[in-house]
């Protein structure tokens, strides 16, 4: 089953995309422990760290179905932001560019009958869905909280022992 080149290419700027998540995260994260909250600081470095690992699927799966690996250069991340809640809407906009590139990338699998690519690619849709919800649950409790800073420092607890949890 030989890989399309237009899929080898879709493949190969996903492993640019979700390095580029990683890079973004980590951007977060250090945006986070400047302003002390580690909390959220945590989470964002283990998102990164799984971006990483969803980087390397795609890696693997270009190397096992016989294509070349080609990697990108990538941009320099945002390391500023006006609030923690503007983090994470940088972060859902992040996660549903990478879903609709996920989609795209299904679709064009379809039109090849490549349908290997797209069973690999389906761990990758329950994924988005996953991160998309957490995301949103987030951004929803962070415009609960408002201004309040008791509120602020008791969701950043909470992220660092979700972080914890999946550690
Ligand atoms: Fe690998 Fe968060 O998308």
């Amino acid at each position: 089953m030989q890989l399309p080149e237009t899929l080898l290419k879709s493949l190969n700027d996903q492993i640019a995309l979700e390095l580029s998540s990683a890079y973004a995260y980590f951007g977060m994260a250090a945006w986070f422990e400047h302003q002390a909250l580690t909390g959220f600081a945590t989470w964002m470095k283990l998102q990164g760290k799984e971006e990483l690992g969803h980087a390397k699927k795609f890696y693997e799966y270009v190397i096992d179905r016989g294509g070349r690996v080609q990697l990108q250069a990538l941009g320099q991340p945002v390391q500023e932001f006006a609030s923690p809640l503007a983090v994470f809407e940088a972060s859902l906009a992040h996660e549903q560019k990478v879903s609709a590139a996920i989609c795209a990338i299904h679709e064009a699998a379809g039109n090849a009958k490549d349908y290997a690519t797209q069973s690999f690619l389906k761990w990758f849709l329950d994924e988005q869905v996953e991160e998309e919800k957490t995301v949103n649950e987030m951004i929803g409790r962070l415009r609960l909280i408002g201004d309040s800073r008791p509120g602020l420092f008791q969701l950043d607890r909470e992220a660092a022992r979700r972080a914890e949890a999946e550690k």
